[in-house]
């Protein structure tokens, strides 16, 4: 494809191909392309999807401040992310079982990442371990930890993410037990266990034939590659979920985490910060960095939106620490929107795994552009021009988001 962008092949009966437009066009890609099973698994959240849904509207009521004769001609998107200068100030933030989505899917979205210099987060169970996707993109990227039960596999992956390369630990603690995602159920995913559930997957793979080749043949292992060695021969992806529920560690406290910096030595961000409290305490606790997120709307359903969330906690922590957010960021304005509410940094989602599920690489680097394209016009449109003097000044006051 010339440029990178998928296509959105017609309706039924229609012959024209579109091309990629939007994050949600990438959606829709994924949709068509995907077995539910995993469609299902990315797309959705827990219980009634209250707080999934609040993400995006509420980002989406967040109104802009259009300002008209700024000379808007050279725009700088640039930032510096516990150290290390980045082209945007946005990065790939964890997402599991990518190497689902696409053949070798974590390998496709860093090396995406890459290209657009901003960093990649591997996550504790992506499907591709730390070492390959290391190999395959000789350049530093983030690790995301969970913390499992067994204290010296947890160094083990330590000592796995340090021989990497790894700069930069995100550490998510929004998960000590799974919330409950109905449509993984109906799906297949999960509770469908044994020969039910694997006949049920199998079946749908052969209804998308273009996966079933890319993915289920060209894309093994599929093993959870950082976990395997825990697992000794169970893959963990037979109702995965309940896998989690299993192993991840409950006990975990503000102390775990004074014990994780003195193992991993480099900077540590706590993810899934959502209340100010805590958020001081993430301070008090050296945190170098947190990320206000519910989980992309996959844990407690009921809670606040992160739009909502961030502005009490940036105003609680101030400059002590680097806060970043995710959340329900669909477009570049989203991103820009995030900025203004407090957020120095911003983590894609589902973003990038609809565009990978569409089209790998190609399709990550491609959603990265249009992010970067929207961003350009938002600003240019705010009258702003450079990034780092985004804040709640380019914004409409409301009472929703103080
Ligand atoms: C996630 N998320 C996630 N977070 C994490 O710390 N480790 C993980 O392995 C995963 N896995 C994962 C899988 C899928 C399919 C999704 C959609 C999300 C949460 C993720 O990092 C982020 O917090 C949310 O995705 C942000 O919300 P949006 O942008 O997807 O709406």
């Amino acid at each position: 494809m010339p440029n990178g962008g998928g296509t959105l092949s017609g309706i039924e009966g229609e012959t024209h191909d579109m091309k990629a437009a939007s994050i949600l066009d990438y959606r829709e890609l994924a949709r068509r392309k995907l077995p539910p099973f995993l469609y299902e698994y990315i797309d959705g959240g827990s219980y009634a999807e209250v707080t999934l849904r609040r993400n995006v509207d509420d980002l989406a009521d967040v109104q802009l401040r259009q300002r008209v004769m700024c000379d808007v001609s050279g725009i700088d998107l640039t930032t510096t992310l516990f150290g290390a200068e980045q082209r945007l100030p946005i990065a790939l933030g964890p997402v599991g079982l990518s190497g689902m989505y696409a053949r070798r899917g974590e390998v496709q979205a860093a090396r995406a990442a890459n290209a657009a210099g901003i960093p990649f987060t591997l996550s504790t169970v992506g499907v591709c371990p730390l070492a390959e996707v290391a190999a395959a993109t000789g350049t530093p990227f983030w690790f995301q930890l969970y913390v499992v039960k067994d204290r010296n596999f947890v160094r083990h992956m330590i000592a796995e993410a340090k021989a990497a390369g790894c700069t930069v630990m995100l550490l998510t603690v929004d998960l000590p037990v799974p919330g409950s995602r109905y449509r993984d159920v109906h799906s297949g995913l999960s509770g469908a266990s044994g020969f039910a559930g694997s006949i049920r997957r199998g079946l749908q793979a052969a209804l998308h034939p273009r996966w079933a080749w890319d993915v289920g043949l060209m894309g093994k292992p599929h093993t959870l590659g950082n976990v395997a060695p825990m697992l000794a021969g169970d893959t963990g992806l037979e109702d995965f979920l309940a896998w989690m529920g299993g192993n991840f560690d409950q006990t975990v406290t503000w102390e775990s985490l004074t014990w994780l910096r003195s193992e991993w030595g480099g900077p540590i961000v706590v993810k899934g910060i959502l209340d100010p409290a805590d958020a001081r305490l993430a301070v008090e606790h050296g945190a170098d960095g947190i990320v206000v997120s519910n989980h992309g709307g996959r844990q407690l359903d009921g809670v606040p939106s992160t739009a909502q969330a961030l502005p009490a906690i940036a105003e609680a922590v101030g400059d002590k620490l680097s806060v970043l957010v995710d959340g329900g960021v669909r477009s570049g304005l989203d991103v820009v929107r995030m900025l203004a509410l407090g957020a120095k940094g911003v983590l894609l989602g589902r973003a990038w795994a609809y565009a990978l599920a569409a089209n790998g690489q190609a399709g990550v680097s491609h959603a990265i552009q249009l992010i970067e394209a929207e961003m350009r016009v938002a600003l240019a449109l705010t009258g702003v021009t450079n990034i780092k003097d985004i804040d709640h000044n380019i914004l409409v006051r409301d009472r929703k988001f103080g």
